[in-house]
């Protein structure tokens, strides 16, 4: 039997880090939820759940750990989550999220290690949920950097991260919306609510949910 509730949306936030996409999809729901648009903020990793916490100790150097293994463990934290964003988008709550698969692709790629190309880590991510919208905050790592410096986990270094983001310009799809994040706060987030609102309305008219990488 059809759902009598409209289904939620997902909006996914997109970027390299210190691009904005914490302080964007914090304000996003927030402007979306003064909207009466029952909205909620998720984020990749879920470092709450143990898989989560193996993550964390990871991106904290307090462990080491297999690229191929650690690629495959981000991975498992989107399937082990998968039911509850489902439950959730199918109750009416808009999901707004902080990095998913092609964060996950994006990095793992950029590492070079023989073997883990862009397709090879694809392949665990797909079948999990597509979202309906893409917010790609665009700019450049040093401006990015410029912002106070990339912080003391694993990944935040310039030369990595200019490999994530030509990982994210492969990766791009024509559904995507490129934002461009080097504008003021009030600019972006302008640019991110019309597109959230575009997203919520098409969903509220019932557009089906896709998967990865159909
Ligand atoms: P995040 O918690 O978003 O950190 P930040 O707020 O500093 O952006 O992500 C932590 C790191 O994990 C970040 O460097 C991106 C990386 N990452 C992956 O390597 N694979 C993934 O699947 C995800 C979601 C993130």
């Amino acid at each position: 039997m059809a759902s009598l509730v409209a289904r939620g949306a997902f909006i996914l936030f997109e970027g390299v880090d210190r691009c904005g996409k914490t302080t964007q999809s914090t304000k996003l729901v927030e402007a979306l939820k003064s909207s009466g648009v029952n909205a909620e903020l998720w984020r990749y990793p879920d470092r709450t759940t143990s898989m989560g916490q193996m993550i964390n100790s990871y991106l904290q150097s307090k462990t080491e750990m297999d690229d191929g293994a650690i690629h495959l463990l981000f991975a498992a934290n989107r399937w082990e989550k998968r039911a509850a964003m489902e439950a959730k988008l199918a109750e009416g709550v808009t999901l707004v999220v902080d990095r998913y698969s092609y964060s996950g692709v994006a990095f793992t790629a950029a590492k070079g290690i023989p073997g883990l190309d862009l397709e090879w880590c694809k392949s665990p991510e797909v079948g999990l949920l597509r979202p309906d919208a893409v917010l790609y905050l665009n700019m450049p790592v040093e401006a990015a950097a410029a912002r106070g410096g990339f912080g003391e986990e694993r990944y935040e270094t310039s030369d990595l991260q200019k490999a994530v983001r030509a990982n994210f310009d492969k990766l791009r799809e024509d559904w995507w919306t490129i934002v461009d994040a080097t504008g003021t706060v009030d600019e972006v987030h302008a640019a991110c609510r019309a597109v959230a609102d575009d997203a919520v309305a098409k969903c509220v008219a019932g557009a089906p949910y896709a998967r990865l990488w159909d």
